[in-house]
């Protein structure tokens, strides 16, 4: 019988213990064992991207991560960016704003490399956010709306931070709430 080690993280801001075999995928752990089913595995060999989650705040692919590796770090999944009242996050807003989805299947992992830059992501040029989403593979192939709507998403932070200084000197912009704000003071 494999030996089993006991792991302690934090999921999606959830303390999270189990015992797991040695050779456990960190992606079969969130999906089979924590039932985390929105990270999605295409290649399973770090190829497409669509199994991206962020430990610790980098975008890892979690098809080439054992779930032992992901001991006493933090995970965050996709379903990470459902606010409370259910509402869209700002990332997943944009996205369905512009069409950047089509059969939706690497949406989770374009979604969690995008949360990845957040932060960096208003002072980013054209070039550079192409390259950090770069690594996703979309078999749809909708690359043009993909970039549009991160640029969206991208004057909808520049304009919050103009709208509110503290989040320009390196402050963290509030992703879930006031940017949600901003977007509701534009349609009066
Ligand atoms: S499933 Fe992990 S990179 Fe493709
Ligand atoms: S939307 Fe279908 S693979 Fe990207």
């Amino acid at each position: 019988m494999t030996q089993r080690v006991a792991i302690e993280l934090t999921v999606n801001g959830r303390p999270v213990r189990a015992e797991v075999e040695p050779r456990l995928l960190l992606a079969d752990f969130l999906r089979d064992h924590l039932e985390l089913t929105g990270t999605h595995l295409g290649c399973e060999h770090g190829v497409c991207g669509a199994c991206t989650v962020l430990l610790d705040g980098d975008p890892v692919r979690s098809c080439l991560a054992l779930a032992v590796q992901a001991n006493g770090t933090h995970v965050e999944t996709v379903e990470s960016l459902t606010q409370e009242d259910g509402s869209l996050h700002p990332i997943q807003q944009a996205f369905a704003d512009h069409h950047a989805l089509q059969c939706g299947f690497c949406t989770p992992g374009f979604l969690m490399t995008v949360r990845g830059i957040f932060d960096d992501l208003p002072g980013m040029t054209e070039a550079q956010i192409r390259e950090a989403v770069s690594g996703n593979l979309c078999r749809c192939t909708g690359y043009a709306n993909i970039v549009r709507a991160v640029q969206q998403l991208q004057r909808d932070l520049q304009l919050q931070a103009v709208r509110d200084p503290a989040t320009r000197s390196g402050s963290r912009v509030d992703d879930r709430g006031a940017l949600r704000d901003t977007a509701r003071s534009e349609v009066k």
